[in-house]
């Protein structure tokens, strides 16, 4: 942590990446989430000062440089709990993790086999919703969640905000070399009575006017 930047003193928790939800011992649920973008923004959270605490889904990337403390998950689950722990006493939870909503309700600890009787049914169970839970919690840190769309990016985001209470919102568009896996993004923030278009940009450079956006709206409300 340092002692300069708009984030000095305050520790962030972001979780990245995606989660996988197994089905047996061979094959798993899972979603196009890279983790690029949360990493994107647990380096420029140091760089703004921050302690940050970075949950990571399985993704194949490097800690950035300067991060506290990063805890490596598998499944929505797992997420949760450490999600859980570490936002106690925190400052601010950034979500960009992709869970998984759905997880098969029985897990086969055998490879299921293909027979006679054609393909199986999975029956799917729904996973705990980590963002609305943090959100929920009294006190609660300042709470940033994302939302991953194809169709009415700002309407749906701005439902999502006050469903879920947040206290901003960032909605990217789920298309063609934008977004989920990929290099650069575009993101729509949304906050009670805002809101700013940041428009496409390399995910590390989208990432430090984000977090500067987030520190600017945390400090305006920690004044009000
Ligand atoms: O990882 P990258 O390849 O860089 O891609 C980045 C990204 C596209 C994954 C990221 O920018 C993003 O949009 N993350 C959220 C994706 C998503 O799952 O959106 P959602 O609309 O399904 O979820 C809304 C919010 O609730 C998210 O903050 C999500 O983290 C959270 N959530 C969702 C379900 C759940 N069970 N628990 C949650 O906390």
């Amino acid at each position: 942590m340092s002692h300069e930047g708009p984030l000095a003193g305050l520790h962030v928790v972001i979780d990245a990446g995606p989660t996988y939800e197994d089905i047996d011992p061979v094959r798993f649920l899972g979603n196009r989430s890279s983790g690029k973008m949360g990493f994107a923004i647990a380096a420029a959270a140091v760089a703004a000062g921050a302690e940050v605490t970075l949950i990571a889904g399985p993704v194949a990337l490097a800690t950035p440089a300067g991060v506290a403390r990063r805890i490596d998950v598998r499944s929505a689950l797992q997420m949760r709990d450490a999600v859980l722990q570490a936002v106690e006493g925190a400052d601010i939870f950034i979500a960009t993790a992709a869970v998984a909503d759905w997880r098969v309700a029985e897990y086969s600890s055998r490879k299921i086999k293909k027979g006679p009787s054609g393909a199986p049914v999975l029956e799917l169970v729904e996973n705990p919703d980590i963002l609305a839970e943090v959100a929920a919690r009294d006190p609660r840190p300042f709470v940033v969640g994302f939302a991953a769309e194809t169709d009415h990016v700002l309407e749906n985001g701005r439902k999502k905000l006050e469903r879920k209470k947040l206290d901003m919102l960032a909605a990217n568009h789920v298309g063609e070399n934008v977004g989920i896996g990929s290099d650069d993004n575009a993101l729509d923030l949304i906050w009670p009575g805002g809101g700013e278009s940041l428009p496409r940009a390399a995910k590390p450079e989208l990432a430090k006017t984000l977090v500067a956006r987030i520190a600017a709206r945390y400090r305006a409300q920690a004044r009000a």
